[in-house]
Order: C-alpha cells, then sequence, then structure tokens
C-alpha cells in the first residue's frame, strides 16, 4: 500500500511486487529490452505501441480510429488508450507482474494508471528509464526504417516523436521521481549490455 506512493531511491524493483513501467524516447530500446526482461522474469509486457499496431493490421475499429496518430507520430488521445489498457488489464491477474511498455506516456495516463490499478489491487513498482542522446536515437529509427519499414520511421515523423516525447512524456518522468520510483539506465551500447544494466537497476 505504501509502496505506491513512497518507495524509498533504494528499493528493490523486483522485491516491490507491483507493476514497473520501461519509459524513454523513441528508439531508446524499450521494445527491445522489455521482451527480454519479461521473458527471463515471466513477466507480462504490455507496449501500447506494438497493441495499437496489431489494431491496425488487423483493421478493427480501434485500429482505424489510431492509424493517422501513429503515421503522424502524434500520441493517441488519453481516453482511448487509458480504455485500451483498462481492456488488456482486465485479463492479467494482479499477481502476474506488468511490464508496461510506453505507457504512460503522459502525466493524464499516469494519473489513470493509478486510478486503474488501485480499482484493480495492483500498483506501480518501479519505473526503469533508459535514456540516450538524440543522435543515436534518430540514427537507430533510421536504421531500422530500411530494416522494417514501420511506417512512422521516415526522418520527419522520427523528429516529431523525439519532440512529442520531449513535450508530453519527460513530465511523467518527474511524475514517478517525486515518488521515488525511477531507476535510470544508459541505454547506449550492446543490446546485451544494456539488458545487464536494467537488470541490475532492476534488483
Ligand atoms: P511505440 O511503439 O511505443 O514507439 P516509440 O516510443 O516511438 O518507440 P520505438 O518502438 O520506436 O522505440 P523503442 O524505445 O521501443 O526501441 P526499440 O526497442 O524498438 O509507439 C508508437 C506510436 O504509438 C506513438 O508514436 C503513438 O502514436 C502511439 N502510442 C503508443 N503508446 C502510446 C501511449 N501510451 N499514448 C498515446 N499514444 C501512444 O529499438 C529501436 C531500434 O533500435 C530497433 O531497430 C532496435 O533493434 C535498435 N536498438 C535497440 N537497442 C539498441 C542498442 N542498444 N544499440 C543499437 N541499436 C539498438
Ligand atoms: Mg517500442
Amino acid at each position: 500500500m505504501t509502496e505506491t506512493v513512497s518507495a524509498p531511491e533504494t528499493s528493490s524493483l523486483r522485491d516491490s511486487g507491483g507493476d514497473l513501467i520501461i519509459i524513454g524516447p523513441p528508439g531508446a530500446g524499450k521494445g527491445t529490452q522489455a521482451k527480454s526482461l519479461a521473458h527471463e522474469n515471466g513477466w507480462v509486457q504490455l507496449s501500447t505501441g506494438e497493441v495499437f499496431r496489431d489494431h491496425i493490421r488487423r483493421q478493427t475499429d480501434l485500429g482505424r480510429r489510431v492509424k493517422g496518430y501513429l503515421e503522424r507520430g502524434e500520441y493517441v488521445p488519453d481516453d482511448v488508450t487509458v480504455r485500451m489498457v483498462r481492456a488488456k488489464l482486465e485479463d492479467i491477474s494482479p499477481s502476474t507482474r506488468v511490464l508496461f511498455d510506453g505507457f504512460p506516456r503522459t502525466v493524464a495516463q499516469a494519473k489513470a494508471l493509478d486510478q486503474l490499478s488501485g480499482e484493480m489491487g495492483r500498483h506501480i513498482g518501479g519505473v526503469l528509464l533508459i535514456d540516450a542522446p538524440r543522435e543515436e536515437l534518430v540514427a537507430r529509427l533510421n536504421g531500422r526504417a530500411t530494416a522494417e519499414h514501420r511506417a512512422d520511421d521516415t526522418p520527419e515523423i522520427i523528429a516529431n516523436r523525439l519532440d512529442v516525447y520531449e513535450e508530453q512524456t519527460r513530465p511523467v518522468i518527474s511524475y514517478y521521481e517525486d515518488r521515488g520510483l525511477v531507476k535510470r539506465v544508459n541505454g547506449v551500447g550492446s543490446v546485451p549490455d544494456v539488458t545487464a544494466r536494467l537488470r541490475e537497476a532492476a534488483e
């Protein structure tokens, strides 16, 4: 109960028993790292970007509704995003730990997650922040553009995504820092090196 509001800086994220958030700019490696951390710990990864892309591929109503936002590199409105997350969480037992990847991305989403967690007998145990310089992020995302053809990996949209992150998601970090929940990890280096840093941060 108290962990929700006042986990000290030195607490163990792994032992907190709560859900974890992986946060950081586009290209920081959230998806790459969340996948392996979730796999090795038996956590459930919940990537809002992946869920939206899946709906777009399947041409669902939600997919049609969010497609333009993703293509422009803008955030999907909070109410739509929170409703989708609520539906996902309803299918996950409170005893299973969720690793949120790319959510919450606005302070309004962070507040909504607190509310949802409270209703569902869950809590946030910690926040892992992966950071890297803008040039590195741009290089990675341009590289992926060639390899994977993700619709939002064009130079203009990459720049927009990075700007939107600075404006709307940086404040989310402060929101959790005020509760002593944030562990910062350097995202520059090989994928296994960054995984090792995250593992250590989660200890
Ligand atoms: P989302 O899918 O979350 O995309 P993103 O934040 O732009 O992040 P990326 O997936 O591009 O980067 P990542 O940090 O996951 O890095 P990755 O591991 O892929 O969101 C997409 C869109 O969906 C948003 O713009 C928005 O429209 C919408 N959306 C999603 N969530 C939302 C929300 N909560 N609210 C509102 N709207 C929302 O790695 C990137 C590349 O780098 C890969 O090619 C990878 O192989 C490479 N790489 C990874 N690690 C390393 C390393 N250590 N060294 C070298 N290369 C590396
Ligand atoms: Mg991702």
